[in-house]
This record gives C-alpha cells, structure tokens and sequence, in this order.
C-alpha cells in the first residue's frame, strides 16, 4: 500500500512533540513538496488547536490532515503506522504507552524514531521486537534526542576520523560535557521518575539499570570490567576535573549497543566513557565536582524514595505539558569535548585527537527537537541510509548521514579541534 506520508508526529500536542511540528513547519513547510508530513494524537480537540498555532507560523498548516491514535487502541496505531514511512514518536513516558506503537511498527515493517531514555524499556522492545523488525525490515531508532545523537553520532565521528586519518579505530574515547544550559519538561521528569520507581520495585529492572552492556544482548564482549562514573576524579588525559554526567547511564549502553550492531567496528575491547567537566583548581574543581556529584547522588535518593519522590512530582518538577519556555530554549546551548586516544603503534607514538560537538539551543527542546525531526526525515527520505531492520541506535541505522543533516541544520560536529 502507498504511504499518505513520510512523516507522521504522534505525540504533538505534548511539549516536545509541538516543538518537532515547528520545526518541520519553518523548516519544510507543509506543502509536502520536500516532505509529505502531519501531526497525530489521542485527543483531536488539541490537535486541532496545534494545527491552529502552527498555521500561526505558516498558514497552510491549517490544511494538515489530523490523525487520532491512542496507545491504548491498538487498532487505532495499526491504522495510523499503515499511512506513513516513519512515525516520529513523542508519547511518553515510553514504558507506559509507547510499546504497542514499537509493536505495531514491527509487525507492519514501517520506520520509527523517539526520544526515549528508558533503557530497562529499550531493553525490553530487543528481547520482544528485534527479531521480527529485522524480518519486516521496520529500523525501529530509540534515543534520537540529546540522548544519546551527540554521544552516539560524536563517537562514530571521532571513529571515522581515527580511520581515515590513522588507518584504525580509537580503543578508547572519553566524551565530558564542557557547558550546557537548559531545562526540564514535565515529560522528562515523569519518565525519569517512573523508571527510578520501577528499579525500586523491580529487581531484574535494577540488573538493567546497572548493567552497562545491557543493550547488548552477547553482554560484555571482555573481560575487562566497566564501570559508571560516581563521584568527582581528576581525569589526567583531560587535566581537568570531573563528575558524573546525569544522562551518561543511557548514552554509554547506546554506544555500545551501536559498536555491537555494527560488528565491533570500534574493536571489541573499546572503552567509552562520559563525564562532566570541572576546572583544574581545587575550590572551582575539585570541591564543586564533589558538589555536584553529592547533589546527583541526592536527587537520586530522594526519586528514589517513595515520600520524597513524590514531594519532588508535585513540588519541585515540571507537571506533564510544561517545560522550558521560548526564551529559556533560545538562550539555552550544550557543549561536548571528545577525546580519542590511540596507542603507540608500529613505531608509531601514541596519539590523542579532540573532537566537538555542540548546539545553540537548549539541548533537551530546542536542540532535540531538530535532532529527532531530522532523524525522522533521514529515515524517511535518505536512501543511501542501510536498509536493515531491527531495534537500532542512531549510529548504526543512519551514521554519517544524519551527521550531515545536523550540520547543515546548525549544529556542530567538528574533528580534529
Ligand atoms: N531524549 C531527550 O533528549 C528528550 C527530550 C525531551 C523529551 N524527551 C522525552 O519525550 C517524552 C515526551 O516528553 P514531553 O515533555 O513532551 O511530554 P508531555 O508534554 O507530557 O507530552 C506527552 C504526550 O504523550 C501523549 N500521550 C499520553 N498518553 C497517551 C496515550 N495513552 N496515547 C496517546 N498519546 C498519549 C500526550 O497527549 P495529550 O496531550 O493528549 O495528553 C502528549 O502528547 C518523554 O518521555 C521525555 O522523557 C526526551
């Protein structure tokens, strides 16, 4: 059957979804000339007033067909991933709703991206759906948001550059996060407090959580022993000191998920490791990297316990539909510094290149919204892109490709500094 559309937004009239149908708005229009696209939810009143600010922005918007799909309405997603190539999913938190559209996809062979964090539940669509997608030939593409594109995509860039200018893949490559501004939306505060409540409950989801290879399903290909950042460290390739990076827990297993899916190109023993950075000092370093990581290892306390996590829902943390405004997103911006280390090598001395990669909006709305839009339409319209089904990462189902979207789109990816 042809497809209506290349593109469908289910989950636009949430906060991140709405700012994914601005972009595609000013940044595509809506004629369908460049891309066939529209918006899809649960509840058509609120669509329909979408569709009205977005015709604010262009007025044919007003023309865009409304699709209604409830997660709880398999029919109603089997209808809607039928109409269209890609289904760009915003709906989350994704362990509550978003498993019978990964299904629906899989079943029908249709493409999907999302902006899902949750890795016990990323976990769960590989042991359920991986297989079958890699027969329909669905490319189901978790994690297309600041988690994890700049860890996923930076690290394959740093690769690709170690090849074609050294002729080997870096064993290791350490990524630290050098500055960021942004904020929180009620979406990604209740998906992150649901998966911490789960892991309280749960203890095969607590194995998960701590397991850094726990997307890929060989399990740790070495014997060598990997573990997570907790707490502040001098880093003396970097010179600088450092702390926990609150999102590295699911960047790191999709890294290692793409260096599984793509054949161990990065070699089998590959390191990756993320962190953020501190000065070199000890009251500006030392004692604030301290600080920091005292202050993630409490808020982590506190959502973990039940009293407390609640106080911080309705307290302290966005609600559902809210999140960083116009202003804060315009001003926010992210920064990532690379490392790739090379080792000393047939007479030759061991090596170490910086790479970056950075966004001039906030990283978690504006910048993701462009990463997942972009993700989307090179599912949808790069045909160079490989064809293979499964459950698959950024790097592995896209690579260079949505690297070149994403400069052309304003952001950076620079190798060597
Ligand atoms: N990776 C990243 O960098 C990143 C960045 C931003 C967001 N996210 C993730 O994206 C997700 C959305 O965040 P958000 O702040 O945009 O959330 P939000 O504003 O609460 O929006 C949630 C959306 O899900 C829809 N929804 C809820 N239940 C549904 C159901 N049963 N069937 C169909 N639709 C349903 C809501 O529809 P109604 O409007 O009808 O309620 C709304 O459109 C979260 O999981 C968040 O963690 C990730």
């Amino acid at each position: 059957m042809a497809e209506k559309f290349d593109i469908v937004i289910w989950g636009a009239t949430g906060f991140t979804g709405r700012l994914v149908a601005e972009y595609l708005t000013r940044q595509y229009g809506v004629d369908g000339q460049t891309v066939r696209w529209t918006i899809a939810g649960r509840n058509p009143k609120k669509l329909d007033s979408i569709r009205l600010a977005l015709a604010h922005i262009n007025p044919a918007a007003a023309n865009l067909p409304l699709l209604v799909a409830d997660s709880q309405d398999r029919a109603s997603l089997d209808n809607l991933v039928q109409q269209t190539k890609v289904v760009c999913s915003t709906v989350g938190p994704y362990a509550l709703y978003g498993t019978p559209l990964v299904a629906a996809c899989a079943e029908h062979g249709v493409d999907y991206c999302d902006l899902t964090g949750e890795v016990p539940w990323i976990r769960q669509n590989i042991d359920s759906f991986h297989e079958q997608a890699v027969q329909t030939g669905a490319r189901i593409v978790h994690c297309c948001g600041f988690d994890s594109i700049p860890s996923d995509l930076g690290t394959l860039m740093m690769q690709e550059y170690a090849r074609d200018k050294y002729g080997r893949f870096c064993p290791e490559i350490k990524f630290v996060l050098a500055g960021m501004r942004g904020g929180f939306s009620g979406g990604t505060a209740a998906s992150l407090l649901n998966m911490i409540e789960g892991a309280g409950n749960e203890r095969a989801m607590r194995r998960i959580l701590a397991d850094p290879f726990a997307l890929v399903p060989d399990g740790n290909p070495t014997n060598t022993r990997v573990t997570d950042q907790m707490n502040a460290r001098w880093d003396a390739d970097l010179e600088r000191w450092t702390a926990p990076f609150i999102m590295a827990s699911i960047n790191t297993r999709i890294v290692r998920r793409s260096n599984y899916l793509l054949g161990y190109r990065y070699g089998r023993s590959f390191q990756y490791s993320e962190a953020t950075q501190f000065p070199r000092g000890f009251v500006g370093g030392r004692l604030a990297a301290t600080g920091f990581s005292l202050g993630l290892g409490t808020f982590m306390g506190l959502a973990g316990f039940g009293p407390t996590r609640k106080l911080l829902e309705k307290s302290v943390l966005p609600a559902p539909g809210e999140g960083p405004d116009q202003e804060a997103r315009d001003n926010g911006y992210f920064r990532i510094k690379l490392l790739g280390k090379l080792p000393a090598h047939d007479g030759q001395p061991a090596i170490s290149f910086k790479g970056e990669v950075a966004g001039n909006k906030d990283p978690g709305y504006g910048e993701t919204a462009k990463m997942v839009a972009e993700s989307a339409l090179c599912l949808a319209l790069d045909d160079k892109i490989p064809q293979r089904g499964g459950i698959l990462t950024p790097a592995a189902s896209m690579g260079m490709h949505l690297i070149e979207r994403l400069r052309a789109a304003g952001m950076t990816f620079a190798v060597p500094l």
